[in-house]
């Protein structure tokens, strides 16, 4: 018998840029990132959410204007992608094609950029097309929703579903940069600019509680999307994220821990049960107030606590009820979701604001009875979110 043991290290580091205005002839975000990528010209596929060019149909001229400056030597093909926003293009696999079509049309090499400017659905989905497309062309993000700006659009990963299964498909693919232009939540609706506060509250609860104090002093200025305020959560929620990913150990997931996911078992059972028409954030909403009573009920945290995260949750916009919890099958999406995660089943619980626990047991007639609390939640403890109509 003869073994080589094969091993090496490959460092990433890409840069995650805030910025206002990324398109305007006096911003240099994007000049800067690009002169990262070695000697012009460089091509670029823009690839734009069909959800924000309906609500900025100016957005491929101002693309235009700004490639078309001289000193930039771009060449950006004429013919951006426009993706249908939201689990759909994650669904459906055309729009994962017409990518790869494009690719290949315009002889893109692996030093081209997919210029992808989208909701966390859309930077998911092309993320998949742009990490498959000749095994990896580089992929800029610009991500134009709360969510996607403080989470899914900055970290490792993207996915799409298979056989109704979200995230099934999917590869760990650091993007050559993030651009969060504050500017392109200009036209994000009410619902979606409350859907990033979610994650924002997830990490805070398991990671550190002067944000969760913060957010919770703020949680009037959030629920009115106040944009300091909104800008504010959305660059410590992003700092928190990528601190996890560097300083885990673990940024490729390979073990079965993912504290980062606080709240997502139930939340990713909730968004397939309901076919996409809860928001993501909106499902991790419900699934932090569910772990949350359930760390409450095994007398991990107090009764105090559970109160301010469950106010917090419901005072920024969320509505902690929806009829799908109704048909939450506990033991199965648990089960699912140790099944993506791989390895044993590993919750993340809290034991106070501030700091996240993994169990590997969960009880199910307790964690049942946490869900059937909240399915019974009477309207008049509902939140702002449902008395609009949500
Ligand atoms: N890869 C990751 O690490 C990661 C992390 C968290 C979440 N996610 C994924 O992100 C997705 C949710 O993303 P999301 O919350 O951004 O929602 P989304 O992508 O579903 O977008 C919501 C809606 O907003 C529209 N939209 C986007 N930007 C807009 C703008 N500026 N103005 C007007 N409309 C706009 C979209 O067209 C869509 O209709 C889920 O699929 C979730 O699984 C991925
Ligand atoms: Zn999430």
């Amino acid at each position: 018998m003869r073994e080589i043991l094969q091993s090496f290290r490959v460092a990433y580091d890409y840069p995650v840029v805030f910025t206002r205005n990324a398109f305007s002839p006096s911003n240099c975000t994007l000049t800067g990132v690009l002169a990262r990528g070695g000697a012009p010209p460089q091509r670029i596929l823009p690839v734009i959410d069909a959800g924000l060019l309906a609500a900025d149909p100016g957005l491929p001229d101002r693309i235009e204007s700004w490639a078309a400056r001289s000193d930039l030597q771009l060449e950006l093909i004429r013919e951006p992608l426009i993706v249908r926003g939201g689990e759909i293009c994650k669904r459906d696999p055309k729009e994962v094609r017409e990518f790869h079509d494009l690719v290949a049309k315009h002889s893109l090499c692996r030093h081209s950029y997919a210029l992808v400017i989208g909701g966390g659905a859309v930077l998911d989905a092309m993320g998949y097309a742009a990490a498959t497309a000749h095994r990896g062309i580089r992929l800029i993000r610009m991500p134009s929703t709360s969510l996607a700006q403080n989470d899914a659009g900055i970290g490792v990963k993207n996915a799409v579903y298979f056989a109704g299964r979200k995230n099934f498909l999917g590869t760990f693919a650091p993007p050559f940069a993030v651009v969060n232009d504050f500017a392109l939540l200009d036209s994000l609706d009410e619902r979606d600019l409350c859907a990033g506060s979610a994650e924002a509250i997830k990490v805070s609860l398991i990671r550190d509680a002067d944000f969760f104090r913060s957010l919770y002093e703020a949680r009037h200025a959030l629920a009115r999307f106040d944009a300091p305020a909104m800008e504010s959560m959305i660059v410590r929620c992003a700092e928190l994220h990528l601190e996890h990913i560097q300083t885990s150990g673990d940024p490729f997931e390979l073990g079965s821990a993912r504290p980062l996911d606080f709240g997502h078992w139930a939340a990713h059972k909730l968004e397939e049960l309901t076919g996409g028409s809860l928001r993501h954030g909106e499902a991790v909403a419900i699934g932090i107030a569910i772990d949350s009573l359930y760390s409450r009920r095994a007398g991990m945290i107090a009764e105090e606590e559970l109160e301010q995260i469950l106010a917090l949750l419901e005072e920024v916009g969320f509505d902690l009820y929806h009829p799908a919890l109704r048909t939450l099958e506990v033991e199965r999406a648990l089960s699912e979701f140790r099944e993506h995660l791989g390895g044993k089943l590993c919750i993340t619980l809290l034991k106070g604001i501030g700091s996240g626990i993994e169990v590997d047991h969960i009880d199910l007639p307790l964690m049942k009875s946490c869900v059937e609390s909240l399915a019974q939640r009477s309207p008049r403890d509902r939140s702002p979110a449902a008395a609009r109509g949500r």
